[in-house]
């Protein structure tokens, strides 16, 4: 099949046939088949939603000295995130400024300037290009650093974005910084990564993580600690649940820990709940899985904060521990998952904390996960697919996902089409 151009008329239609699926689709059901099977809808999610929103890159901790960099794949996108002599992080497009060649082939690296492999031109860890040969006549060093991305650090998450002008971002750091400022992501490392390719679309990864009706009949680790519901409205909360609610809530609000559900955004949400009486931590008897607690905690029985951030985070922020997943697209049905654990940065492996217990949870989740996951990309791909109906009670988060990317998409392929048929607006 030709790839078709993101500007050119078979894009358009695409893009008209896609906001007349948004304006007459069912609200609070899942949606048209083209949006999680076409090749063209997913180039729109790329471009609409991945190149307009705040996306989650990593962690300051992924590079924790000068000169340490790591990349991050988007679509047709890489970009480096480098840390520079001032500490400061920063995001360039990976594109040399000469002929265009990638100038970081990892996905992680550390050196005094980046250079590229082509024809060796070097650059600064701020961008500018400094090392250069035989380029005669006018040409000016100063005229050919690296493209900057826009980059936010809310207390060591990193977030990019490709818009031109990225949308409002304070409130959401807002929402967050108390959050992740406890738990010190500078003071922490990186104990364990794992990259999975779920063969399901993104949103289908992301509708999976956000509602745990699935998680009696697939997830029993998780639920050794985990209560199946992360709203405190929720009806199904029973009273021992409660009054478990009630005595760590003055307990953190005591110790000054942030745990209050701020949920005035469909796009991002932080909320701390505690763990089933008992547990401390994500592992599989809920005994702690680092002995060294993060930040300035003292208590270790602090649950986990819950950070989410559209489209593609989440996280639990625990008092020894830190699981931070990062989803990207890989193609209409394929999506990486990148997960981290981060634990006190003085915290031994093997004395502290062992790796295995760290993760075990989790690993087997998102295994149990990505075969959900994958299954569910299989039936929707079946010509007896119909958009089903989310639950209110038990799949509010599916809801507002799905709430807020059909908002989006809607409002970026409007402004799009409406551009197209202005040409005086298309010219702008
Ligand atoms: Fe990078 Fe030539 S393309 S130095
Ligand atoms: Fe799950």
């Amino acid at each position: 099949m030709p790839r078709l151009s993101l500007t050119g008329p078979d894009a358009m239609t695409t893009a008209a046939a896609a906001l007349d699926f948004l304006r007459q689709r069912k609200e609070h059901f899942s949606l048209p088949q083209p949006f999680y099977v076409s090749e063209d809808y997913h180039r729109l999610d790329m471009q609409q939603i991945f190149g307009n929103s705040w996306i989650f890159a990593g962690l300051s901790c992924e590079t924790p000295k000068a000169g340490d960099w790591m990349t991050v794949e988007v679509g047709t996108d890489n970009v480096i995130l480098v840390r520079g002599h001032d500490n400061i992080i920063r995001a360039f497009h990976n594109s040399c400024r000469h002929r265009g060649s990638r100038i970081c082939l990892e996905s992680h690296g550390s050196s005094k300037r980046l250079v590229c492999p082509y024809h060796q031109w070097g650059y600064e860890l701020t961008g500018e290009l400094s090392r250069v040969r035989y380029m005669e006549g006018d040409f000016d060093k100063k005229d050919f650093g690296l493209k900057p991305v826009h980059l936010r650090n809310v207390a060591g998450y990193l977030f990019i974005s490709f818009a031109a002008e990225p949308p409002e971002f304070d409130s959401f750091r807002r929402s967050w910084e108390p959050y992740v400022k406890a738990v010190d992501i500078e003071n922490c490392k990186v104990a364990f990564t794992e990259t999975i390719v779920e063969k399901a679309n993104w949103k289908l990864v992301m509708e999976n993580n956000r509602e745990c009706y699935h998680c009696a009949g697939s997830h029993p680790e998780l639920l050794k600690t985990l209560t199946e519901f992360d709203n405190v409205e929720d009806p199904r909360m029973d009273r021992g649940y409660r009054a478990l609610l009630e005595k760590k809530a003055a307990d953190w609000t005591a110790l000054g820990i942030p745990y209050k559900n701020d949920h005035h955004s469909f796009r991002y949400r932080a909320v701390r709940l505690p763990f089933l009486e008992g547990a401390l931590s994500m592992t599989m008897d809920g005994k702690p899985a680092s002995r060294k607690l993060l930040g300035k905690f003292t208590d270790p029985d602090l649950g986990s904060a819950r950070l989410l951030s559209l489209p593609n985070n989440w996280n639990h922020l625990l008092g020894d521990s830190v699981l931070a997943f990062r989803v990207l697209p890989r193609s209409a049905g394929e999506t990486y998952l990148k997960s981290l654990w981060l634990v006190h940065k003085d915290a031994v492996e093997g004395v502290d904390y062992d790796v295995e217990r760290l993760t075990h949870v989790w690993r087997q989740t998102n295994t149990q996960d990505a075969k959900l996951a994958s299954d569910n990309q299989l039936g929707i791909a079946s010509r007896g697919y119909q958009p089903g109906p989310y639950s209110a009670m038990i799949e509010g988060g599916v809801r507002d996902f799905i709430t807020w990317y059909t908002s989006e998409m809607q409002a970026r392929l409007q402004d799009r089409l409406q551009a197209r048929q202005t040409p005086a607006l298309a010219a702008q």
